[in-house]
């Protein structure tokens, strides 16, 4: 990935890139381009246990949603050969300490969490604690194939609204930068091991799709002006978000933690837009009631901070997809609500990674079996089976994204977040 030329570009789709370039140049694009003098804010306060709880410092929409972090990059990270978790515990809680004396905690300055897959915690003796669901990421039922599962040791993602805060902040705990914000962050030199496609980036937020649009595959510029994710609708509204609690570890060594699925889709962009209209985008991503009442305008500006879909049993599903021929994403997904609540926690972000339209899916939820569960009802293998519909035709957003990767991790509590044990002993 190389910086495009900055006279060809917009300032968005500049700073965007600057994000995917990273490391020191993407870094200096970036200081250049804002060219502002604003200070980052200090961190040093005192966090609480959650790694996760980043909800309290989002600010909300004028409907009431939280609003996510612009921009985001995820990295990948093994123990180089011969380390074992006891010799970088002690430096990577020195370097992670002092990513948050130097920078606040919030999207004006920076968010992040550090989590552990099943491949990290295999090289123990024991097993981990049985009060956490962890199995190692899989192949889930319908149609994928050549999904790549990662089992790459741990997983860093950082997020902020500043791409410099975040490429700054990135520099300090991976690159060579003296200091961050004026705090020396510990150097890790020699104690990991970056496997291919180590660095995963991406953007949210209104404006920043269609500014972004310009990439393989796509013609026209068919991303509205005020989407906040490729697809063209908004997404993330509060009453189809579990709050942080429902997503938290309740018992054993990791409570107060979480569990995260990350998993990188690409998007059908071009079909998306132009072999579909409004009203059969409304049906697929929503419900076909929706795109009968013309219940979603535009990006989904009138929806305030809840879709207008009543979850149903699946049983249902199948009947209304016989009389239908479709149904939507939100409704399938719907369907795996407990309580009421939808049971993961998604904050997923837009991607041009591999100059691919996609979306890196990040979802946390207090067992990965919630994600699975989740997953299949999205899926709707039953209704592919009861229906007319496809498994992936008309079978909600089913037929314009694929899986590519797919990892499971432990978010620990915040005091385990360097190289924990998996009986969560503090050797
Ligand atoms: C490109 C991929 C995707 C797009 C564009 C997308 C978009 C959306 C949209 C627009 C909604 C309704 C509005 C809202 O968020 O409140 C929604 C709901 C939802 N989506 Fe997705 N989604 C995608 C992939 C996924 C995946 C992979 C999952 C994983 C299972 C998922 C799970 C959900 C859930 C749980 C809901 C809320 C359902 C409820 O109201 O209970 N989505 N999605």
């Amino acid at each position: 990935m190389k910086l495009p030329n900055r006279s060809s570009v917009s300032r968005r789709e500049y700073l965007k890139a600057a994000v995917a370039v990273g490391g020191t140049a993407g870094l200096a694009a970036c200081m250049e381009e804002l060219d502002e003098d604003e200070p980052i804010p200090t961190g040093g306060e005192s966090l609480g246990d959650r790694q996760h709880a980043w909800n309290e410092t989002l600010e909300l929409d004028d409907d009431g949603n939280h609003q996510p972090p612009k921009h985001h990059v995820l990295r990948y990270v093994n123990l180089a050969d011969g380390i074992a978790p006891a010799d970088a515990r002690e430096p990577f809680a020195d370097a992670l300490e002092s990513l948050s004396d130097a920078i606040a905690w919030g999207p004006e300055g920076l968010l992040f969490t550090v989590g552990y897959s099943p491949a990290y915690f295999d090289r123990f003796d024991e097993p981990l604690d049985e009060a956490v669901d962890l199995p190692a990421p899989q192949e889930l039922p319908g149609p994928e194939s050549n999904v790549t599962l990662d089992s790459v040791d741990l997983v860093v993602h950082l997020a902020s609204d500043r791409p410099d805060v975040l490429l700054e902040a990135e520099e300090g705990l991976f690159g060579e930068a003296a200091a961050t914000n004026g705090v020396e962050i510990p150097a890790l030199d020699g104690l990991f091991s970056f496997p291919e496609y180590d660095r995963r980036t991406g953007f949210v937020g209104a404006g920043l799709p269609a500014d972004n649009q310009d990439i393989r595959g796509i013609s026209g510029e068919p991303v509205p002006d005020e989407a906040p994710f490729f697809m063209g609708f908004r997404s993330g509204f509060a009453e189809s978000q579990p709050t942080e609690d429902r997503v938290t570890i309740t018992e054993g060594p990791f409570a107060g933690g979480t569990t995260q699925h990350v998993e990188k889709l690409d998007i059908q962009l071009n079909a998306w837009f132009n072999q579909e209209n409004h009203h059969q985008r409304v049906a697929k991503m929503f419900s076909p009631e929706d795109a009968r009442e013309d219940r979603v305008e535009g990006v989904g500006e009138n929806l305030g901070n809840a879709t207008e879909i009543v979850p149903e049993e699946m049983e249902d599903l199948i009947e209304q997809a016989r009389e239908d021929g479709v149904v939507g994403h939100a409704q399938k997904a719907a369907a795996a609500r407990e309580d009421g609540q939808p049971i993961i926690l998604r904050r997923d972000f837009n991607t041009t990674d591999d100059e691919q339209a996609g979306l890196h899916f990040l979802s946390l939820q207090e067992k990965i079996e919630d994600f699975v569960t989740t997953r299949n009802a999205m899926t709707g293998a039953a209704i592919a089976d009861g229906s007319g519909v496809g498994p992936r035709l008309n079978n909600g957003i089913l037929q314009y994204i694929f899986v590519r990767n797919r990892g499971n991790f432990l978010v620990p509590p915040r005091e385990l977040q360097s190289m924990p044990t998996p009986t969560g002993t503090i050797e």
